[in-house]
């Protein structure tokens, strides 16, 4: 545990459909030795669909919406406000787990190394808000997904683990985005539970992550 006296405090950032969410409560609940548990979920829309798996788990919510547009003022009230709603329920790591903001150094400060993302490409390959589309009308064979931890810069920070995942014939942003995120359910978990048992190491870009068998290392 990142603190050896309670399990780790997990706060799940969402916007959308919130798989990830779901995958992430289900494996926190499913396995008595992942050392960390979701105690709040956050949103930036009041509509995310995500919030559903929060409620039906009984997680604590913490919506606050940000309007298309907003000027610097406004994002950094916004972003304040989200962080002090978390605050409140003392999270030791957050997750940005389809989380389609950029989140900048005031919010990370308060999580140094703590906060990550997942993003459905392999990085540095196809950053940003449409990496699937992007993969797909760039010609790529081959895309797949990254859990990288955050830093200022938008889909950059050292990188947790990457698995491929090969576009076949025919698919369309939908079924690639979904094969996808098959991987991903499985790979966001194995990295938080890794940060959970205090099993990842930063060294500037290169982080050292035991996933329990799977070893992914710097080069020397
Ligand atoms: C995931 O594929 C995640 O990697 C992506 O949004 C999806 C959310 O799915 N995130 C980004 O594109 C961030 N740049 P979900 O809401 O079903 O978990």
């Amino acid at each position: 545990m990142l603190t050896a006296t309670r399990p780790t405090r997990l706060a799940v950032l969402i916007s959308g459909g919130g798989s990830n969410l779901r995958a992430l409560l289900d494996a926190t609940t499913a396995d008595p030795g992942f050392g960390g548990e979701v105690v709040v979920v956050g949103a930036d829309r009041g509509g995310a669909a995500g919030l559903e798996h929060a409620h039906t788990a009984g997680v604590p919510e913490v919506v606050e919406e940000l309007t298309a547009g907003a000027d610097a003022a406004t994002r950094t009230a916004w972003e304040h406000r989200l962080a002090e709603g978390l605050a409140a329920y003392d999270p030791d790591v957050v997750v940005l787990a389809g989380f389609m903001r950029i989140l900048s150094g005031g919010f990370l400060e308060r999580w140094p190394d703590r906060v990550l993302n997942t993003h459905p490409s392999l990085l540095p390959a196809f950053r940003g808000a449409h990496a699937v589309r992007a993969a797909l009308a760039h010609g790529v064979k081959v895309t797949g997904c990254t859990v990288h931890l955050v830093d200022e810069e938008v889909d950059h920070g050292p990188i947790l683990a990457q698995e491929a995942v090969p576009v076949l014939p025919g698919d369309t942003e939908t079924t690639l985005h979904e094969r996808i995120k098959v991987v991903e359910h499985r790979l966001l978990p194995a990295c938080v539970r890794a940060l959970c048992h205090d099993r990842v190491r930063v060294l500037g870009r290169h982080a050292e992550v035991d996933l329990a068998g799977h070893r992914s290392a710097p080069p020397e």
